[in-house]
């Protein structure tokens, strides 16, 4: 099928090389003129692994002209950003809504419109269609819109597009859900069709659980740690019952990222403004997690109790290992609270140095044998070269599990 990606970033990039590579006719649509560049010389505009391969075996367009990429294709896929905005943290669709003001004065024939960029339920009906509607054009016969999040993990975005676990249609109409429907009919994995703001409300509920899973192995880690015992064997135990499962039960010092944080706001917020209702759990889910590096720091202070002048150094600046992404990374709060109380930072990652630096131009980025030469040592990521350093003789506080610190001649686990 011929397609138009609107927004070159992770989502856009990632979904139109894998398009193009099942045999679509993809042309990638961004006003970014140095990603436009990239994509032309066949090479990624992002990094995340096995995109630059596709990329350079895939022949794509890449165009500023939103009216060249949509008049010459049948299904257009608006990617762009759905940042938050706000102390509330609502989700501002205001890119999007742009973009499908444009794609409405492009339409000139049947086109269907999909819309992958995370909203909240109620966003493509009420806000997206209308501006669709431009000069007297008719949804279900001028075009068709479709909702279909997406569920990449970073670091794996080509892997779970490509074996996703399910494909979610929202649609407006039945011709709109049958043409996505058909693009995707290569996949092996289910379908599901519903209407437009069931499948808003799909993701957004999907990354809220993920969260809520995590913050509850954290509450449990929590009073594990206060009792003595290892929360990771205590979810050995648990996971033999089916109903619980082993995944996403990986106590630490809290879920960052450019999603579950976002999203969960965003729904939060999207809750109370537009139904009145205080979704609680969902409150706590957030607040534990805002909590929840601190806790790296009140076991810090069982060792050294002032932190003024000391060195502390940090393992992990990263949300998670195996990207340089530092958006909402619990380094982020542990690190301010740390300045706070006058401490000398010192921190090392394989990746993240030059994102967290725009944030953080005020602490010392070292190598680890520098961050092992400090007071004491927090790991706030695991990266898997931090279980090959010598901790011994060390103060270590250990927020992700890397079991060999534990020959530090202090070791203390967050929640075991
Ligand atoms: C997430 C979702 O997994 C994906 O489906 C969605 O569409 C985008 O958001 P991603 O942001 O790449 O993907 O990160 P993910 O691998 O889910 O991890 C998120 C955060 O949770 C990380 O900070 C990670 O360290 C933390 N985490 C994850 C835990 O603390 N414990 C766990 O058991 C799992």
């Amino acid at each position: 099928m011929r397609t138009c990606i609107i927004g070159a970033g992770y989502v856009g990039t990632v979904t139109g090389a894998c398009l193009a590579k099942l045999g679509n006719r993809v042309i990638f649509v961004d006003n970014d003129g140095e990603k436009l560049e990239l994509i032309r010389e066949r090479r990624s505009p992002i990094c995340e692994p096995g995109l630059d391969e596709i990329m350079r075996n895939i022949e794509v367009e890449a165009t500023a002209d939103l009216n060249y990429g949509v008049r010459n294709s049948e299904i257009t896929f608006v990617c762009v950003a759905t940042p938050t905005s706000g102390a509330l943290g609502n989700s501002d669709p205001r890119l999007v809504k742009r973009v499908c003001q444009e794609i409405g004065k492009s339409l000139n024939r049947y086109h269907l419109v999909v819309i992958k960029s995370t909203v909240t339920p109620g966003t493509t009906g009420r806000d997206v269609i209308p501006l669709l509607e431009k000069d007297g054009k008719r949804l279900g016969q001028d075009f068709g819109v479709c909702v279909n999040p997406e569920f990449l993990r970073e670091g794996f975005a080509v892997h779970d597009f490509m074996n996703p676990d399910r494909i979610i249609i929202g649609e407006a109409d039945e011709r709109s859900g049958q043409i996505l429907e058909k693009l995707y009919e290569s996949f092996a994995s289910p379908i599901l069709r519903v209407n437009l703001k069931t499948a808003e409300m799909i993701k957004i509920a999907s990354n809220a659980f993920l969260s809520t899973k995590i913050s509850f192995i954290n509450e449990i880690g929590n009073i594990c740690k206060n009792l003595g015992i290892d929360v990771y064997e205590v979810v050995k135990g648990m996971a033999y019952d089916e109903r619980i499962g082993d995944k996403f039960l990986n106590a630490g010092v809290g879920f960052g990222g450019s999603c579950l944080p976002k999203d969960l706001q965003a729904l939060i917020a999207m809750s109370g403004r537009e139904t009145g209702y205080n979704p609680k759990i969902l409150r706590e889910v957030l607040n534990l997690n805002q909590q929840q590096p601190l806790k790296i720091i009140e076991l810090l202070k069982r060792h050294i109790p002032h932190l003024a002048n000391m060195a502390i150094g940090i393992l992990g600046l990263a949300f998670k290992p195996g990207t340089d992404d530092v958006r909402a990374s619990s380094a982020t709060t542990v690190i301010e609270q740390l300045l706070g109380e006058g401490a000398q930072v010192k921190a090392y990652d394989p990746k993240a140095i030059p994102n967290f630096k725009a944030i953080f131009p005020q602490i010392e980025y070292v190598e680890p044998d520098e961050v092992l030469k400090c007071d004491a040592i927090l790991i706030l990521t695991d990266w898997e070269e931090f279980a090959t350093l010598d901790y011994k003789g060390k103060i270590v506080i250990d927020g992700r599990r890397v079991l060999k610190a534990e020959e530090a001649r202090i070791y203390e686990g967050i929640c075991w």
